[in-house]
């Protein structure tokens, strides 16, 4: 039915650019809370029906069309940030503000806390196309914490001049094309002013946005299609793809690694020195990026002798400030979760969960009291910034002590990095499923030596 519409009017020439009125006049931040109504929003199947199927696809199966469904978000958000919001006047903000970036329309309509994802609300629309497509800029020095200008109604901001729908009017946008524009959600600050997310910050001080490589080169790649079933082919067609830290083969192959040792020959009781380079190729900010208080990419570095026994090498201290959170420790952490859990003198879970002496690449968070905490509005303070940067190599060295008894012949030294989404004990203390802390391996490399008799 709807198909027919779009043929229908496809003749029909409407063309209409709206001015950007009206954005002195609009709210945004925590002051756009209820100053819109669901209905000022379309839904993304009316989008997504018979005119950009593509699309409406490709965003169905990315995190950008679950920011508010998907399992972790619901329970971070109803068991750790509202009951918190109802304990500390400092954090009371998150309750509604939580929604600014996850679900806009619910929180620009003042539905605070909106319905439970089982409930299908509309807030369960999350990121969708018509928030997306009615952002017209933003307001403040930075882009962070919604501070888009969201601007509901007939026109659809794009990307080309004089796109005919017969749905609604377009307009050509200069904002979306731009990493500013990601950055009003991909960049966020604690209610105590601490940068909490700088995904796009990150880029900005880094090479890409030198070179002119921006979030949407890599997240939404350009392609020859269409992007509506009824216009015509262009040559660069943003892709909706989204793809980030939820798609294995995106995190695969990220950083690259290479292991070398100092001697190529040891003698029982030598100590032979390891060096791994680990080359960030792929991502255009830090890796990890983006909620970084659950994110751990960790390097393990194993020998195997003549015989088939395992070594587990653990990672050579380099001296720095805070290098303790780096290192895979025996160590509770996370004890603030015991105030919106209601569990007086919570003593923590397993702040790694991983191989003790193994290398992390992390930006620890800190909550009032200076313990680590993964209730990013929580965070007071930050710790070493230890990730690795866009096109940055980093070197972490391993002493091999050969035991006395080894045999002659071969050693395997392998190095892996892998990389976890929500810190493993974590994710099993508040019941999150699986997936979100399955091990995804970044990468592996090996070298040998020769155990002389
Ligand atoms: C997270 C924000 C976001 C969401 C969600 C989103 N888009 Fe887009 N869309 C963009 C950006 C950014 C561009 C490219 C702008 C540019 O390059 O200047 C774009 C481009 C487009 C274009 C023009 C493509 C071209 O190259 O001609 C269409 C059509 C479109 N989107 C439709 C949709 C539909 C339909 C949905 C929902 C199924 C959707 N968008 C969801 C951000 C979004
Ligand atoms: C040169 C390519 C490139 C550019 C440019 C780039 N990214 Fe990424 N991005 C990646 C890769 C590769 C990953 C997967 C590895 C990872 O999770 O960091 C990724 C991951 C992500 C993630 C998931 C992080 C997580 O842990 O959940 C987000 C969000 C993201 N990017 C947003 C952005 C934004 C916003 C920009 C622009 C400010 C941007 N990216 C620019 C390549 C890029
Ligand atoms: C209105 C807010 C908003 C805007 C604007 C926005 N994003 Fe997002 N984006 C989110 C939220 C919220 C998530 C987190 C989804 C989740 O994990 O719950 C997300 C997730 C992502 C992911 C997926 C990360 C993963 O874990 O797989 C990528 C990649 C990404 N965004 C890139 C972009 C790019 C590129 C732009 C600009 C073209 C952009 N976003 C604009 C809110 C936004
Ligand atoms: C300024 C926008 C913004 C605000 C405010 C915000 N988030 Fe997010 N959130 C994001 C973005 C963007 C991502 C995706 C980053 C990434 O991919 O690592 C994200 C990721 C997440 C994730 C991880 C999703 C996953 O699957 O790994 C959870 C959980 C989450 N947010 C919960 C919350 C809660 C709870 C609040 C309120 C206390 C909140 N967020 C406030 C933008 C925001």
């Amino acid at each position: 039915m709807r198909k027919k519409i779009c043929f229908a009017s496809a003749a029909v020439l409407i063309l209409l650019f709206a001015a950007g009125a009206g954005d002195q006049a609009v709210k945004v931040g925590d002051d756009a809370l209820g100053t819109r109504k669901y209905d000022d929003f379309q839904k993304p199947t009316l989008c997504g029906t018979s005119c950009h199927v593509d699309f409406y696809q490709q965003w169905s199966q990315a995190m950008m069309s679950q920011c508010y469904t998907h399992h972790w978000n619901e329970i971070e958000y109803f068991k750790l940030a509202v009951p918190h919001a109802a304990k500390d006047p400092v954090v009371a903000g998150i309750k509604a503000g939580c929604n600014g970036c996850h679900s806009p329309m619910a929180f620009m309509a003042g539905d605070v806390p909106p319905p439970l994802p089982a409930k299908n609300s509309r807030a369960n629309e999350s990121v969708s196309c018509d928030i997306c497509h009615t952002i017209t800029g933003f307001k403040g020095d930075a882009p962070f914490n919604f501070n888009y200008i969201s601007e509901p109604g007939k026109t659809k901001n794009g990307p080309r001049e004089g796109a005919v729908s017969p749905e609604h009017v377009t307009r050509k946008s200069e904002f979306l094309g731009q990493a500013e524009f990601c950055g009003t959600c991909h960049n966020e600050q604690s209610p105590y002013g601490v940068w909490v997310k700088s995904t796009h910050l990150e880029w900005k001080d880094g090479p890409y946005a030198a070179q002119g490589v921006k979030c949407h080169n890599c997240h939404m790649t350009y392609t020859e299609t269409y992007s509506a079933a009824m216009g015509q082919k262009h040559p660069d067609v943003r892709q909706h793809l989204f793809h980030g830290a939820h798609d294995p083969g995106k995190v695969r192959g990220t950083i690259e690694l290479r292991i070398h040792p100092d001697i190529r020959e040891a003698e029982p009781g030598d100590a032979v020195k390891f060096t791994v380079a680990l080359f960030n190729q792929k991502t255009g900010h830090k890796f990890p990026t983006g909620s970084v208080e659950d994110r751990i990419v960790w390097l393990h570095v194993e020998a195997v002798d003549a015989k088939g026994k395992i070594y587990h090498l653990t990672v050579n201290k380099k001296g720095f400030e805070g290098e303790e959170y780096t290192i895979a420790g025996d160590t509770l952490a996370y004890q603030d979760m015991g105030i919106p859990l209601d569990i007086p003198s919570f003593p923590g879970v397993q702040r790694d969960g991983i191989p003790l002496g193994d290398r992390i690449f992390r930006l620890p968070y800190f909550d009032p009291q200076g313990r680590m905490t993964m209730l990013q509005w929580n965070t007071k303070s930050l710790g070493v910034d230890y990730r690795i940067g866009p096109r940055e190599t980093k070197l972490e060295t391993f002493t091999f002590q050969a035991p006395d008894d080894i045999p002659a012949g071969q050693l395997k030294v392998t190095a892996t990095l892998n990389y976890q989404k929500l810190v493993k004990p974590v994710a099993d203390f508040l019941g999150v499923p699986e997936d979100e802390s399955e091990i995804i391996k970044v990468n592996d490399h090996s070298t040998f030596i020769t155990i002389l008799d």
